[in-house]
C-alpha cells in the first residue's frame, strides 16, 4: 500500500515520500504502481502539450509547413496535412507522421532533423535547434492540438 501512496504523491518521485522510507522496493503490488503514476502524469502532460502547441508549434507549422501541408496548399505534398491533429496522426504516403509519445517512430521529427535523405522538411532549410527541441518535447507530451 505504501507504494501506491508514493505514486499518488510524487508521480514517481519516490525518494521524497516518508511513508516509503526504509521499505523494500516493490513490496506492494507492483502492477498497480505504474498505472497510478501514468494517469497522473498524463493530465499535466496534456496541459503542457497544449500550451506548447499554442505558443510554439502551431505558429511554426503555419509559417514553415502550411504552404505545402494544409487545406490552403495549392497542391498538398506527400498527402500529408499538418493543420489538424487528425492530419499528423493519419500522416501521408509513408504512414503516420507522429506517434504521440514516441520520438523515434515519429517520421515528422526525422524529416525535420534532416536525418532522412529523401525527406528534408521544410525543404528550404532546417529550422533552428531550439524549435526542433520544442517539437520533440511536444511529441513526447502527446502531440496535442488546441482541443
Ligand atoms: C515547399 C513545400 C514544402 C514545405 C514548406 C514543407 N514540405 Fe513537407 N513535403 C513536401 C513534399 C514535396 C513532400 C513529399 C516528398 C515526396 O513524396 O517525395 C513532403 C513530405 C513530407 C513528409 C512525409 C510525408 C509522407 O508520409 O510521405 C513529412 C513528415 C513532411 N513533409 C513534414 C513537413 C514539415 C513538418 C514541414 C514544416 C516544418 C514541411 N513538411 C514543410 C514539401 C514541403
Amino acid at each position: 500500500m505504501g507504494r501506491v501512496i508514493c505514486s499518488l504523491l510524487g508521480g514517481g518521485a519516490l525518494i521524497a515520500c516518508a511513508t516509503c522510507a526504509g521499505r523494500q522496493p516493490f513490496a506492494g503490488p507492483p502492477s498497480l504502481v505504474p498505472r497510478v503514476t501514468v494517469t497522473i502524469a498524463d493530465k499535466s502532460d496534456d496541459a503542457a502539450g497544449k500550451k506548447l502547441f499554442r505558443e510554439r508549434i502551431r505558429p511554426a507549422l503555419k509559417e514553415h509547413c502550411y504552404e505545402c501541408h494544409s487545406a490552403k496548399s495549392d497542391e498538398l505534398k506527400g498527402n500529408l496535412r499538418l493543420d489538424s491533429r487528425e492530419g499528423w496522426l493519419k500522416g501521408g504516403d509513408n504512414g503516420p507522421a507522429i506517434v504521440p509519445g514516441d520520438v523515434e517512430k515519429s517520421f515528422l521529427l526525422k524529416t525535420m532533423s534532416y536525418r532522412e535523405d529523401d525527406y528534408k522538411m521544410p525543404p528550404r532549410g532546417k529550422l533552428d535547434e531550439e524549435l526542433l527541441g520544442d517539437f520533440e518535447r511536444w511529441v513526447k507530451l502527446g502531440a496535442q492540438d488546441d482541443q
